[in-house]
């Protein structure tokens, strides 16, 4: 038996709790896989004195100084799950140059310096693992960087995000209002304190950048996000969505387009209509699940629990075995690739296509005048539906594909008619 494997946790929450009790629960298991203890010799946490139940670990390991733990001669691995961009990337960044290889859940780190931390691994020829931080347990991080790498992936289409799904979700199966599923995903303990991150998208947007980056081969930062919440999704939104055999699903979306010097990739995040005959549509409460399409594998589909401490922290534990035994053979993962360095395309010019609900006046010539501002834009109609009468007309479109930006500029006009009374919900259409 090897010597152990010196481990240093960085947070000790409602993930880093989970990994303490995996580690000590599962120690005879885990030392037998690796072929070494893994034996934690620092916890740095914010507050020394708060309660932490019963954790299984000696009280004194505990400390404040995470940077002083993160940089300490007798530490192999360091472990962070405190989440946030700063400090957190000046502890990793220290602890990879000087060797020391790096597990994080952390994904607005990863979204934000992603490059700066592969540099450093780089640099110190240590191991970054971060499979907990997109998707928690779920295994999709590894088949992208290692199970897929011989294939060419060609869209990646998730739903990456619990809070929103469970909001989404509770108003489709129970109709309920926006506000009200919200306060019970509160309730439930799967929405934040402040929930601004998961309903404005944030939280996704910081998801597909990173399962971007490893599916195309290409940094993606947050930034290069086109990214949309679903606070603006009513109730009357999933009620004709649901008309039409569709259900809305907050999705992030990431594909390869065009060839040669056309070369790109799109990545956004976005409510959209997807038919309830999508394998996504049936992702319900606060699951998450992502499609992968692979020229060669075809559809691929990941289904699990994205969030919580245990399924979190196994997604973890997974990634300190795997560091733990190339510490053990003197190897290491392969690094970050990014050769492909593929352009981004702007919002506007993704091919998308949208549900537009129009309040107008029934009378002669509206349907014509309506049809004649989509024509001016080079935007196709697929489907038109009318519902009531007179003052009280609803007009549902559903258009073809078009660039973004036409769709757009198609909706801009068209609250400029005067035959418009109001333009009640634009939606954009995916998965047919
Ligand atoms: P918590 O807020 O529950 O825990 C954060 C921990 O970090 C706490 O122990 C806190 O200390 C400690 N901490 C905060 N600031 C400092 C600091 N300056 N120095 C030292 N320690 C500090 O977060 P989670 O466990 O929920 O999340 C951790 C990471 O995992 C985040 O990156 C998150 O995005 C990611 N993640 C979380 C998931 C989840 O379901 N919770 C799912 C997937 C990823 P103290 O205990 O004293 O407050
Ligand atoms: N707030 C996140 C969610 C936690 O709801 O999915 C997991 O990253």
């Amino acid at each position: 038996m090897s010597r152990p494997i010196r481990l240093a946790l960085l947070g000790c929450g409602t993930v880093g709790a989970e990994v303490v009790r995996l580690l000590h629960d599962q120690a005879a298991d885990l030392t037998a896989r690796v072929g070494a203890p893994l034996s934690i010799v620092g916890i740095a946490v914010r507050r020394l004195g708060r309660d932490r139940g019963r954790l299984p670990v000696d009280p004194a390991l505990f400390t404040t100084d995470a940077l002083g733990l993160a940089k300490r001669d007798d530490v192999d691995v360091v472990v962070e799950v405190v989440g946030g961009v700063e400090p957190a990337r000046t502890w990793l960044v220290e602890a990879l140059r000087s060797g020391k290889s790096v597990v994080t859940a952390n994904k607005a780190l990863l979204a934000e310096e992603g490059g700066t931390l592969h540099d450093a691994a780089a640099e110190g020829g240590a191991d970054l693992y971060f499979e907990a931080a997109v998707a928690g347990a779920i295994p999709l991080l590894r088949p992208l960087r290692e199970s897929l790498h011989g294939d060419r992936i060609v869209r990646v289409t998730g739903i990456v995000n619990g809070t929103t799904n469970f909001v989404l979700s509770s108003m489709d199966s129970s109709g309920a209002g926006y506000a009200e599923a919200l306060e019970e995903a509160t309730e439930l303990g799967y929405a934040e304190a402040d929930p601004t991150a998961d309903v404005e998208g944030f939280d996704a947007a910081a998801k597909a950048a990173i399962l971007a980056s490893l599916a195309f081969h290409t940094r993606v930062r947050a930034g290069d996000v086109y990214r949309e919440g679903i606070t603006e999704v009513s109730a009357a939104d999933v009620a004709s969505a649901k008309e039409m055999g569709c259900t809305i699903k907050l999705l992030c979306l990431a594909e390869r387009s065009g060839e040669g010097a056309e070369r790109g990739i799109s990545v956004r995040v976005h409510p959209a209509m997807i038919p309830r005959s999508h394998p996504l549509a049936s992702v319900g409460d606060a699951f998450n699940a992502v499609f992968v399409e692979a020229e060669a594998a075809g559809q691929l589909m990941f289904y699990g629990r994205g969030a919580g401490g245990a399924p979190t922290a196994s997604a973890v534990l997974g990634d300190l075995v795997a560091v733990a035994r190339n510490r053990l053979s003197g190897s290491r993962a392969a690094g970050e690739s990014n050769y492909a360095a593929l352009r981004i395309r702007p919002m506007g010019e993704v091919q998308t296509r949208y549900q537009i609900r129009l309040e107008v006046s029934d009378r002669a010539g509206v349907l014509a005048a309506v049809a004649g501002v989509f024509a001016q834009h080079d935007v196709s109609i697929a489907t038109v539906r009318q519902s009531g009468r007179g003052a009280d007309a609803t007009l549902f479109i559903v258009t073809h594909t078009a660039p973004d930006a036409a769709l757009a500029a198609t909706v801009e006009q068209l609250r400029r008619l005067d035959i418009v009374r109001s333009i009640a919900s634009v939606l954009r259409v995916e998965g047919e």
